[in-house]
């Protein structure tokens, strides 16, 4: 099978603020090829307030997002495309529940747990819905169509 086969699927992983500078990402980046996912794009990058008001625009009501967006743009993000089967579940299974406080305690081995500390600063972002990953995917890359042979690019900062 090819790059593309139709079993196969992408995610938008994004590992946030806290985790590059904590030095997280080559980490994530091992466990991320441990659990058989295809890194299909990688990039570095600063998000800008629009930019990440934008992303989260379904929180926008929350009584966090200011404080959302604040974080989010606290630092440089460093933002793949994932790509295996069942790649939105299966990631989303992999980093832990929201809160890295709870994760610390019921999934001890979630990427949380090794590296948040709580519901803001929680190391990573993963899609909850194939459709959230085909929106989040194109909102960073929206260079990648299905078949794209796996390629990286890294923005300067
Ligand atoms: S929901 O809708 O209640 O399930 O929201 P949830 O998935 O838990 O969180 C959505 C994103 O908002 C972030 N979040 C917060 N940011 C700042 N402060 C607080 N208190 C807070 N609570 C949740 C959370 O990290 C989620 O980000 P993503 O990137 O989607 O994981």
């Amino acid at each position: 099978l090819g790059n593309g086969a139709s079993s196969e699927e992408r995610t938008l992983a994004m590992i946030k603020p806290d985790g590059v500078s904590g030095n997280y990402t080559d980490e994530i980046k091992r466990i991320v090829v441990e659990a058989s996912f295809n890194i299909v794009k990688e990039m570095l990058t600063q998000l800008d307030k629009d930019t990440a008001s934008a992303f989260y625009d379904e929180h926008s009501s929350r009584s966090f997002f200011p404080d959302l967006v604040t974080y989010m743009t606290s630092g440089p993000v460093f933002v793949m495309v994932l790509e295996k089967q069942n790649a939105v579940s299966d990631w989303r299974g992999l980093i832990g529940p929201t809160d890295a406080q709870r994760a610390k305690i019921s999934h001890p081995h979630s990427i949380r747990a090794l590296c948040g500390k709580n519901s803001q600063k929680n190391c990573v972002h993963g899609s909850d819905s194939t459709s959230s990953a085909e929106r989040e995917i194109k909102f960073f890359f929206k260079d990648v169509v299905s078949g794209d042979i796996a390629s990286q690019h890294h923005d300067e900062l």
